[in-house]
Formats: structure tokens, C-alpha cells, sequence
């Protein structure tokens, strides 16, 4: 049975990935923060916590979601920066991954079949230069290269990395005006994740399983 781990598993998109990778069958570890009624708990910022949790968790991990994130502070503006909203902001989106994905990786060298997948954004996007919420889109442009460097170092042992764009979502980050349903786009990032294969690492997925541009 496939074992999945989700970051940020109690409400939005990660939620709704839970929801969907238990109807597959698949067994289901939900990631939380304390009180949140998670399977482990974690704050992604504190490194002890992931690896609290990860010496806590017995036998192996087939696909693990880097999912929680933040959009960051009110004032991120290049001209007027909440300069702690922006380390805060890299701490979760950025290198939250890269510690959970660290701390889990005995577990996923455990499975016949690994993967890794974060959840990017289209606003890590280096061919426009829209500047609003630049923390926020600074951070997943950085998780995009720190993941494109984790798929070069996994490579030799066949641990495929992959970077997903979700689309604009209907989730407390996304606003009730996005175009997108969580439940359509958790059940799109599963079925990329089932077929995930070493051959396609690296590489930056939209929800639906089309490769996109970095
Ligand atoms: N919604 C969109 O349109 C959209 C678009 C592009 C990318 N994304 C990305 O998709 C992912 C999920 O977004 P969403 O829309 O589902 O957001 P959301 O509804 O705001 O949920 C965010 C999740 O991340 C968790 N989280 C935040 N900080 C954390 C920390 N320090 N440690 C552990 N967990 C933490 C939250 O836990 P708490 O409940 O404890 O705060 C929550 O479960 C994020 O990476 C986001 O950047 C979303």
C-alpha cells in the first residue's frame, strides 16, 4: 500500500491531498502543526520538531508532499519590506522543505518506490516581472532551485523530485475569487505523484500533469 506524507495536512490544498490519497487507499501520515489533530506534529520552521517527528515514525515513506507554506507579510513591497515577515516567509516556503525532505529521507530510501514533491507556485515564475507579494514569489523561486539541486543530489539513488505549480486555489491563501476547486487539484497532484518516475526529475509540473517552464 502506498504511504504518503503531507506538510500542511489540516486545511486547504493539503487537506484536500489527504482526503483524496485515503479515498485511493493509500495510508495517509498527516503533517500538522501542534493542535491540529495531525498523525505527526511538525512546525516546518523548527528543525527539532521535524526530527522529532521523523525519529518517531517507523517503516517507509513512498511520496512525500511538501505542501505548507505562507504567503508572507503585509508590507513586502522591494521599496517598503517587513524584512522579518520575509525570513519568516523563506524559513516556511523555503527551507521547510528542504528540512522535512532531509529528515524523512531514511524513510523514503526505505520504499521501492520514492518520490518528492513540493508545491510551488506560478508566481516563482522568472520569465514576468510582476513585483506584488515579491517575498512570497522570492521564496518560491528559491524552493524551485533548492528542489532542482535536491533532484541532482537524490539522481544516483533514484529518488525522483518533482516542483508543482497548483494553479490558483480556493483555499484561505487562494481567496474564494480563484479559479480552481482543491479537491480537482489535489486529485491532479496525486495522479502526477502515482506516476512520478526517476527519469522526470527535476522537473516543474502544472496540477494536471503538464510539464512547465521554470
Ligand atoms: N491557494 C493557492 O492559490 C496557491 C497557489 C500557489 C501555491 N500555493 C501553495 O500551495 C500550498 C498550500 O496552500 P493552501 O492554499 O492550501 O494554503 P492554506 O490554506 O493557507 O494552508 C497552509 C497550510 O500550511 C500550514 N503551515 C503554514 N505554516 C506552517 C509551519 N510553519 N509549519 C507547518 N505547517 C505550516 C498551515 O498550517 P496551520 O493551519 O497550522 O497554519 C496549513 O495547513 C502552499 O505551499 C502555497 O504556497 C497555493
Amino acid at each position: 500500500m502506498t504511504r504518503i506524507l503531507i506538510t500542511g495536512a489540516n486545511r486547504g490544498i493539503g487537506a484536500a491531498m489527504a482526503a483524496n490519497a485515503e479515498a485511493r487507499g493509500w495510508q495517509v501520515i498527516r503533517a500538522t502543526r501542534a493542535g491540529q489533530g495531525g498523525d505527526v506534529t511538525m512546525d516546518v520552521t523548527d528543525i527539532a520538531s521535524i526530527q522529532a517527528a521523523a525519529d518517531a515514525l517507523d517503516g517507509p515513506i513512498d511520496i512525500l508532499i511538501n505542501n505548507a507554506g505562507i504567503i508572507g507579510p503585509e508590507r513586502q513591497s522591494t521599496l517598503d519590506m517587513d524584512f522579518d515577515g520575509m525570513a519568516k516567509t523563506f524559513a516556511v516556503n523555503v527551507a521547510g522543505p528542504l528540512a522535512v525532505s532531509q529528515a524523512f529521507l531514511s524513510h523514503l530510501r526505505d520504499s521501492d518506490s520514492p518520490r518528492i514533491l513540493t508545491i510551488s507556485s506560478q508566481m516563482s515564475g522568472m520569465g514576468y516581472a510582476k513585483s506584488d507579494r515579491i517575498a512570497y514569489r522570492a521564496s518560491k523561486s528559491a524552493v524551485n532551485k533548492v528542489m532542482q539541486g535536491l533532484a541532482t543530489d537524490l539522481a544516483d539513488v533514484d529518488i525522483p523530485v518533482a516542483l508543482i505549480d497548483p494553479g490558483w486555489v480556493r483555499t484561505d491563501m487562494g481567496g474564494d475569487e480563484a479559479d480552481l476547486n482543491a479537491d480537482d487539484v489535489a486529485a491532479g497532484i496525486l495522479d502526477l505523484a502515482a506516476r512520478l518516475t526517476p527519469t522526470e526529475t527535476g522537473k516543474f509540473f502544472i496540477w494536471n500533469g503538464e510539464e512547465r517552464d521554470f
